[in-house]
């Protein structure tokens, strides 16, 4: 619900080909620092709180509906009966962008309120850029408002037109527009909140008899007008964040925008020093904690939750849903969907892989891989390591070179490994899964263990050592 109580939702128009982007994949797919522009534009329209989004497909659709289920868990269906947050409409053939939206027409019957609608190419998109468009649209009870902007270069967009008391009177496209028009540089982002049903009749009417023979959206602007209804404006005051893009260059200018504004959050909010921005990328979505540093070469995508006095970096990559504590660092490491407590040291060189949780004041040195293990406090894995699919208790040390051996060949299954606490294991050891290790025991180096270790024992599993006395001198 809207701040007029009336309902609200959300059409994504997204039918378009992208041609300039020179890819098998559709343009809303591609990335923006660990998020498609799609996801990235469905959780602007989402943060206003919209009851649904409509998404017109058509170009590739079949990959975008993939995609939604995927990342969006929806039923991907238009049938209203089956009320999901998402829904898709296929636009078949792209006759423009007001053709795009009356493939929705049928699925809002019995919807009465306001429709947001935008373009799907809005990277750098958020509710906060959407919500002065939407109080606009409330405030002056208006039928149409547009979301316009200013820019430096109005070269391909649609001119916003004015008249002499700055109320917005047409949109033009460029293609349709005058040489006078076309030095206006205000233009329209594509973004648009309507009330709907009344704009029904003036979408039905839209006509083609344009430069591109498309039924153009902006079109409702001079429809409103002409029936006397409110057509009002909102002005986004960076373009860059209202922008859809068409070309890799352009997808590139957006991420760059995109890290610089989101590192400067984290310095001058958060207060984390970015030793080199430039080199840091860093993904909105992540948090970190006061005095963090972050060094050059790093990359933190997803829901990356990362505590204070943290040192991250360099070149390290951080991802997917990860949270560390405070006073932890990562040093030259990648780490993905795994949970680091506190006062830990990680790398350099170490691969925390997925569905790992690390205790606090754990070492994971250099070398070191873990995958889907619990690590307990003060635990160290120092050198050379596989641990995976095992359970480390607390106090532990783990010897150079040692390696859970999970997995088997032949059966294609993994198996689980069981460490206790204040147990060690020595250099060089295989620990076949199936197996437990006790607690307090102790594994002698070189050893391969295939039999669970009682605690407090030590198990050597190894060919006995035989010195031959002299043997070197004779040889010799
Ligand atoms: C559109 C606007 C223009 C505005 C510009 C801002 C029109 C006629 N013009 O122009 O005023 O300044 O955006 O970027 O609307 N799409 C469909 N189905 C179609 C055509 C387009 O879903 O049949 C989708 C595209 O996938 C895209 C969006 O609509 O996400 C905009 O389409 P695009 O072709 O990029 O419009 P522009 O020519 O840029
Ligand atoms: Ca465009």
């Amino acid at each position: 619900m809207t701040a007029s109580n009336r309902p609200l939702r959300a059409v994504i128009l997204a039918a378009g080909q992208g041609k300039r982007m020179k890819s098998r994949k559709p343009k809303v797919l591609h990335d923006v620092l660990g998020l498609s522009i799609l996801s990235r534009v469905i959780n602007a329209v989402m943060a206003l709180g919209v009851e649904h989004v409509h998404i017109v497909v058509g170009h590739e659709s079949e990959q975008i509906e993939k995609y939604i289920e995927e990342h969006h868990s929806t039923k991907i269906t238009a049938d209203f009966t089956n009320i999901s947050p998402i829904t898709t409409h296929l636009q078949q053939p792209q006759l423009g962008t007001g053709h795009a939206l009356m493939q929705v027409a049928p699925y809002l019957k019995d919807f009465k309120g306001d429709l947001l609608v935008t373009v799907g190419d809005a990277p750098l998109l958020t509710g906060e850029t959407l919500a002065p468009l939407l109080e606009t649209h409330i405030k002056d009870n208006a039928t149409v408002t547009v979301l316009s902007t200013i820019v430096p270069d109005s070269k391909n967009y649609g001119r916003v037109l004015r008249d002499d008391q700055c109320r917005v009177r047409a949109i033009v496209e460029d293609k349709d527009a005058t040489e006078e028009e076309k030095k206006v540089n205000e233009i329209n982002s594509a973004i648009y909140c309507f009330k709907w049903p009344d704009i029904e009749e003036g979408l039905k009417g839209l006509k083609n008899d344009n430069k591109q023979g498309e039924y153009y959206l902006p079109d409702l602007a001079v429809w409103a007008v002409s029936k006397g209804l409110v057509l009002s404006a909102s002005v986004a005051k960076d373009y860059r964040e209202v922008a859809g893009l068409n070309s890799r260059t352009e997808l590139a200018e957006a991420i760059r925008h995109l890290r610089d504004l989101t590192n400067e959050k984290l310095a001058l909010e958060s207060g984390v020093t970015i030793v080199d921005p430039q080199s840091t990328w860093i993904a909105p979505e992540v948090t970190i904690g006061q005095d963090s540093i972050v060094l050059p070469g790093t990359h933190i995508m997803g829901h990356v939750k990362i505590g204070s006095n943290c040192t991250i970096g360099p070149n390290s990559i951080v991802k997917g849903n990860v949270v560390i504590g405070d006073n932890t660092s990562v040093v030259s490491s990648m780490v993905a969907d795994s949970t680091i407590g506190e006062n830990c040291k990680v790398g350099p060189f170490c691969h925390v892989r997925e569905g790992n949780t690390v205790g606090d004041n754990v070492k994971l040195g250099n070398f070191v891989e873990i995958k889907k293990s619990t690590i307990g406090n003060k635990t160290n894995v120092g050198h050379l390591s596989y641990i995976g699919d095992t359970t480390l208790g607390s106090n532990a040390n783990i010897g150079a070179g040692t390696i859970t051996a999970n997995y088997d060949h032949l059966t294609k299954k993994k198996h689980k490994t069981a460490i206790g606490d204040g147990a060690s294991t020595g250099s060089n050891s295989v620990l076949v899964a199936p197996v437990n290790v006790g607690d307090r025991a102790v594994v002698g180096a070189g050893s391969v263990i295939t039999k669970d270790v009682p605690g407090s024992a030590l198990a050597v599993a190894r060919a006995q050592q035989r010195n031959i006395e002299g043997w070197s001198d004779r040889e010799r």
